[in-house]
């Protein structure tokens, strides 16, 4: 399918919830107020791969990336590692909450797809 359609009500808040795009695993993660106001205050300039929350998201509630670890391609594991979002298992990479790189082998973030929201669903790949 070229683009999938995501019921936000199908992802509680606090929850990250896998979806198949293109062959590939998307984590949708509905982020918690405490979650959001964590990921804004990060520090850019002490990443590998500086990017502020603001340019990895449309909404804050809502962070949506590919889940393919940018090291050596595994599929990382949600809702764990040191830094409130994904670990990956195969070399130890940890991204945080807004899927950006922090700790491990990984060079870059998890890179955000295409997508918008349109009414009450997420449209990946529009
Ligand atoms: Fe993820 Fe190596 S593939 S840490």
């Amino acid at each position: 399918l070229a683009a999938i359609e995501i019921k936000l009500s199908d992802v509680p808040e606090g929850a990250t919830k896998t979806f198949e795009w293109r062959g590939k695993p998307v984590f949708v993660k509905h982020r918690t107020p405490a979650e959001i106001k964590r990921e804004k205050s990060v520090n850019v300039a002490e990443l590998r791969h500086p990017e502020h929350d603001d340019v990895r998201v449309q909404k804050d509630e809502w962070s949506v990336v590919i889940g393919v670890c940018t090291h050596l391609g595994c599929v990382p594991i949600a809702n764990a590692g040191d830094f409130g979002g994904y670990y990956c298992p195969c070399h130890g990479s940890h991204y945080d909450g807004s899927g950006r790189i922090r700790k491990g082998p990984a060079p870059l973030n998890l890179h955000v797809p295409a997508y918008n929201f349109k009414d009450d669903v997420i449209v990946i790949g529009s």
